[in-house]
């Protein structure tokens, strides 16, 4: 994909369903004792790649009008192949969880990328709940067998995770007694808003412990996921980077977990706003104001992202380093290590890549440090195959001195398909 540089950004959007909502929305309808309905179901592969593999385990999806039905009542069976898990993370890791509850055996799989990220995390809960789980150096492929009365654990997640906490928790749906999940601090909560939206009562203290009582079943009903935060997450970064932008985004999801990036752009200075709250099964949703330019300069506090502030920043990490470099003094990302186990090495992918566009960056073992503001050239761009990176440096384009070349670009659709065409009907040139 080739690039130009912006003068603004003009539009209203309304977005494809949030990708981690649509996970678990789609195993909480497979799960359900009644019919479930939904609606604005993410474009994301990653989310198809779900679908599939509920379908391989005997689920029935009807596409109707622009919706997902499930029957309800449904047992899941023995798969006939292996289930393939594509490039999702979300898929192999939570739905793990979910055979992890049920007297049956799968293999699941998933490309290159996914095939080298860790895996250890998710297999040492289900084990101790009662899965027997093989899987060479700890990564995909897997091969479960999953136990019909998982023991119901308490388990203190190593590393914050919202797939590790939503494998325990779909686990425990089928365990006898209370299933608990300490985080060292607070990954998106989904998973525990949905349940208590579907009929199961799910606690969360002071103290970031998460409780089930097992055994427990889904009621069915009607959900409209709400439009996708980290895919608005470039528009509103480009609209805040390009005076004189205007972007409206409608009915996108706003629960706190997964908004926190717009604080940060709020803190060095964007005006955004948000009008029109609603919820939906527990998950807040609203309309998402831009007006462009920076209004301000942030201190050094407010250009640092660190500790317990990353879990709910981190897809957008990317996008903030690549909106840091144009903030004066620049941006600085620590504790977030985590990155380099995404679907590509994050840290290092962003870092090349803004070297590449004439930014200064410094990388950390956990994070980078960048400086700013800096004027950026147009430059050719390796995605690494990574949708997040690739949308990132979209964004850099657009604010860059002449043409961005963007290798690999087609990975967008591993999140957000529309990506590109969307772009185009809201930039100014
Ligand atoms: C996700 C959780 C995060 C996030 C990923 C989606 C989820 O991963 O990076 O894009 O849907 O639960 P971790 O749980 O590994 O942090």
């Amino acid at each position: 994909m080739r690039l130009t540089p912006a003068r603004r950004i003009n539009g209203r959007l309304q977005l494809p369903g949030d990708k981690s909502i649509s996970h678990r929305a789609a195993l909480i309808a497979a799960l359900a004792s009644e019919r479930c309905e939904i609606s604005n179901f993410s474009s994301a592969r990653d989310c198809a790649s779900t679908l599939g593999c509920l379908q391989d385990l005997g689920i029935s999806i009807e596409h109707k009008d622009g919706k997902l039905l499930f029957a309800g009542g449904e047992k899941l069976i023995q798969p006939g192949k292996s289930l393939d898990c594509g490039n999702s993370g979300s898929t192999l890791r939570i739905l793990t969880g979910v055979l992890a509850g049920h007297d049956l055996s799968a293999e699941l799989v998933g490309d290159e990328s996914l095939s080298s990220r860790p895996m250890r995390r998710i297999i040492e809960p289900l084990e101790l709940m009662g899965a027997k789980i093989q899987a060479t150096g700890g990564k995909a492929p897997i091969k479960i067998h999953g136990s019909g009365k998982p023991v119901p654990i308490t388990y203190k997640l190593p590393v914050a995770s919202a797939q590790v906490k939503s494998a325990i928790l779909f686990a425990g749906l089928n365990a006898e007694g209370r299933t608990t999940v300490i985080e060292p601090s607070p990954s998106r909560d989904h998973t525990e808003r949905l349940f208590n939206g579907f009929g199961v009562p799910v606690t969360t203290t002071a103290d970031l412990s998460i409780s089930l009582n097992g055994p427990a079943r889904f009621t069915g009903g009607a959900i409209t996921i709400p439009g996708d935060i980290s895919s608005a997450a470039y528009f509103i970064a480009a609209a805040m980077l390009l005076p004189e932008s205007r972007l409206t985004i409608e009915a996108v999801g706003l629960n706190p977990t997964r908004a926190a990036f717009l604080s940060v752009l709020s803190s060095w200075g964007a005006d955004i706003s948000t009008s029109d709250l609603q919820t939906e099964r527990n998950e807040p949703y609203g309309t998402i104001d831009v007006r462009g330019g920076i209004t301000r300069t942030a201190g050094d506090a407010e250009r640092t992202l660190s500790q317990s502030m990353i879990p709910s920043l981190i897809d957008e990490l990317p996008l903030l380093a690549v909106a840091g470099s144009q903030i004066e003094g620049g941006i600085r990302i620590r504790d977030a290590g985590e990155l380099r186990l995404k679907e590509s090495d994050r840290l290092a992918a962003t870092a090349v890549n803004l070297r590449v566009m004439g930014a200064e960056v410094e990388e950390f073992d956990d994070g980078l440090s960048v400086l700013g503001p800096a004027q950026l050239r147009g430059a050719l761009i390796d995605s690494h195959g990574d949708h997040r990176i690739a949308m990132a440096f979209a964004v850099a384009a657009l604010i860059a001195d002449g043409e961005t070349e963007i290798a690999g670009s087609e990975c967008v659709a591993i999140s957000f398909p529309e990506f590109f065409g969307l772009l185009e009907s809201v930039v100014v040139r």
